[in-house]
C-alpha cells in the first residue's frame, strides 16, 4: 500500500478512503498545472538562493544542489537541514535551546512551487523538522501536525528518534535556571530562524523556514516559523518571503503573505519588506525591544530585505558564490 494511502486510511478509516484519495489526487493535479513556466530572459540569473542571517554553509549547500539541476524543493530542504544539524546553532534544530521547562521543541514549514505546504510544530524527537514538514505535505491530506502526533508521524516515516537537548544547551539552560529571567526578546545580534527561498534553473520557487523558537519560551509556545503566511509564503507566479525575529509580532502581521501580496500589486521586494516592517512597528509600541526581519525575492530574481533594528543580514548564493548582505533597517 502506498504510504499516502496508509496514512489517510489510518486517519479516516476505510469507508472514506476512496473519496479522500480521489479528492486529494484531483487537488494535486490542479496545483501541478498551476506551476508557472520559467521566463527565458531570466535563465542567466537562476538558480538563486537567499536565506536569513549569514548561514553560508546552508545557502552553499542549496546553491550547489541547484547548480546540478536539483529542484528548488529538494534544494531548500537540504539547505536548511545544514543548520538543523549544526549543534552550534542554538536557535535551529539539534542545537536548539529548550523552553523554560527544559523541552527542546522544533517548528518548521515548507512550500513547494505548486503552492502546496506542510508544517510541524512542537516536534521533539528529530532535528529534521523541515523534512518532516515536507512529508506532512506529500504523504498526508493535511498541512500541519503538532506535538506527539508529529513525532509519531515522523517515526512512521522512518525518521530516527533522537535526543535534541545537547550538552552545551543543557549547560546554558542550567545557568538560565539560576535567574529564571523570562524575557521574550530576541537579541538583535543573535542568529535566529533560518528561512530560505530557492529558485531553480527552471525558474520555480520553493521555501522553508525552521526554528527551535524563542529560547526559554513558555512550554507549548509556537512562533511564526511554521505558520504559512507568517514565517514563509510564496506564490510561484509572483515570488516569496521568509521571516526571522520575534514570532509573535510576525504572526500578528502575517508578514510573509503580506509581502507576496504587495509584490503582486506591483511593489518591489524591497518596498514590500519595508511596508511589512512598518506595519509591525505601527502595531507594537515596544518595537524597539525586539527584532523582526523579512527577506523576499520576486520572479525576476529581484531581492529585498528590511528589519527593525540594525544587525540583521541575509546570505545570497548565486553564480557559484555566497554574498552576505546587510539588510536595511529602521533604527
Ligand atoms: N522567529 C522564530 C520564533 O519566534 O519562534
Amino acid at each position: 500500500m502506498k504510504r499516502k494511502n496508509f496514512i489517510i486510511k489510518s486517519i479516516i478509516g476505510t469507508a472514506g478512503l476512496s473519496y479522500f484519495s480521489s479528492t486529494l489526487s484531483a487537488f494535486n493535479t490542479t496545483k501541478t498545472l498551476k506551476t508557472s513556466e520559467m521566463s527565458k530572459e531570466n535563465s542567466d540569473i537562476f538558480p538563486l538562493t537567499i536565506a536569513t542571517w549569514n548561514f553560508p554553509n546552508a545557502s552553499k549547500r542549496a546553491g550547489e544542489l541547484l547548480a546540478k539541476g536539483t529542484t528548488a524543493l529538494d534544494a531548500v530542504e537540504q539547505g536548511v537541514m545544514v543548520e538543523e544539524a549544526d549543534i552550534k546553532n542554538t536557535t535551529v534544530g539539534k542545537g536548539g535551546a529548550p523552553d523554560r521547562d527544559g523541552n527542546v521543541t522544533l517548528d518548521a514549514c515548507i512550500m513547494s512551487p505548486s503552492g502546496d505546504a506542510g508544517a510541524v510544530v512542537y516536534l521533539k524527537h528529530t532535528f529534521k523538522a523541515a523534512s518532516v514538514a515536507r512529508k506532512v505535505m506529500e504523504e498526508t491530506p493535511h498541512v500541519m501536525l503538532a506535538g506527539e502526533g508529529a513525532d509519531l508521524f515522523a517515526a512512521q516515516q522512518g525518521f530516527e528518534k533522537e535526543e535534541l537537548f545537547t550538552e552545551s544547551a543543557k549547560k546554558d539552560y542550567e545557568k538560565w535556571l539560576v535567574k529564571k529571567e523570562y524575557k521574550p526578546i530576541i537579541n538583535i545580534e543573535n542568529h535566529d530562524t533560518i528561512g530560505m527561498l530557492c529558485i531553480d534553473e527552471n525558474g520555480d520557487l520553493a521555501g522553508a523556514c525552521t526554528s527551535s523558537g524563542l529560547s526559554y519560551k513558555v512550554n507549548g509556545r509556537i512562533g511564526d516559523s511554521p505558520i504559512i503566511g507568517s514565517g514563509l509564503f510564496l506564490d510561484n507566479e509572483i515570488g516569496g518571503a521568509v521571516a526571522t525575529g520575534m514570532g509573535e509580532a510576525i504572526m500578528k502581521s502575517v508578514g510573509s503573505f503580506l509581502i507576496v501580496e504587495l509584490m503582486r500589486q506591483g511593489k518591489s521586494p524591497q518596498e514590500a519588506c519595508e511596508e511589512a516592517i512598518n506595519r509591525i512597528i505601527k502595531a507594537n509600541p515596544n518595537y524597539k525591544e525586539f527584532q523582526a526581519a523579512f527577506i523576499a525575492v520576486n520572479k525576476k530574481g529581484e531581492i529585498g530585505s528590511h528589519c527593525i533594528q540594525k544587525g540583521f543580514s541575509y546570505v545570497k548564493f548565486q553564480y557559484g558564490k555566497n554574498e552576505n548582505i546587510p539588510s536595511s533597517y529602521n533604527f
